[in-house]
């Protein structure tokens, strides 16, 4: 399984890639804003310095809701840099983008997905990526990890190459839960991807470790 990180933030972008388990970096306009990254020029700047960080996919949103301008916007991320995904939201006008750059190998991650209907579009339409939001699903007392199952079934079913990209993942549950179901990526802060190091028997085990070793070396 494939792990984003769901942020704007290079040093944490920095850390997670230092840490050597970062395949790519999922960033939308309100990750962007929480960074202060306003003006054209900025937010281009920090989408390039980005891809210096990671080896793996960036997703870059689109701003524009209709079709000819998803595709200007999209088609000028696109070309800033390989790793650049373009990230486009589950609407009419953004499914027919979607159809689009596939036709022209242009990378697509289809955001802000909350039903199966909606990644079957987004599959058919030729989308890279399909982000499926969880956490959003759990605010409001359903369950997002039953719908990551059902897009998995749906997409096994007939063979669809669109990765499921679980987006909206709070804590480190989430991410084991889709592991087991099998998301092909996470999104999530980094923080619930160092959650995943943590249990307390192997804090108190290495403790315990450390202090045999002391005494029988003398100290
Ligand atoms: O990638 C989508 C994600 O950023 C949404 O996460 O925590 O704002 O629901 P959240």
């Amino acid at each position: 399984m494939k792990f984003f990180i769901d942020t704007a933030n290079l040093a944490q972008i920095k850390e997670a890639h230092e840490l050597g388990v970062l395949d790519g970096v999922t960033t939308n306009p309100s990750l962007m804003a929480k960074e202060g990254i306003t003006g054209h020029d900025n937010i281009i700047a920090h989408y390039k310095a980005i891809c210096e960080i990671t080896d793996g996919d960036v997703s870059a949103e689109v701003i524009a809701t209709t079709f000819d301008e998803i595709v200007t916007e999209g088609e000028a991320l696109a070309k800033l840099h390989p790793r650049i995904v373009v990230k486009v939201p589950m609407i009419k006008d953004g499914v027919r983008a979607i159809k689009h750059f596939s036709s022209k190998g242009i990378k697509t991650n289809c955001t802000l997905v909350f039903s199966a209907g909606q990644a079957l579009l987004a599959a058919k339409a030729g989308a890279t990526y399909v982000s499926p939001f969880i956490g959003r699903l759990d605010d409001v007392s359903t369950d997002g990890m039953q719908l990551i199952e059902d897009i998995r079934l749906i997409y096994d079913n007939y063979g669809y190459e669109t990765q499921i990209l679980a987006a909206s993942v709070r804590h480190p549950m989430h991410i084991i839960q889709c592991a087991k179901i099998g998301s092909d990526v996470i999104t999530g802060p980094l923080s619930a991807i160092t959650a995943l190091l943590k249990h307390p028997l192997t804090d108190s085990g290495l403790a315990q470790f450390l202090a045999d070793h002391a005494k029988a070396a003398g100290k």
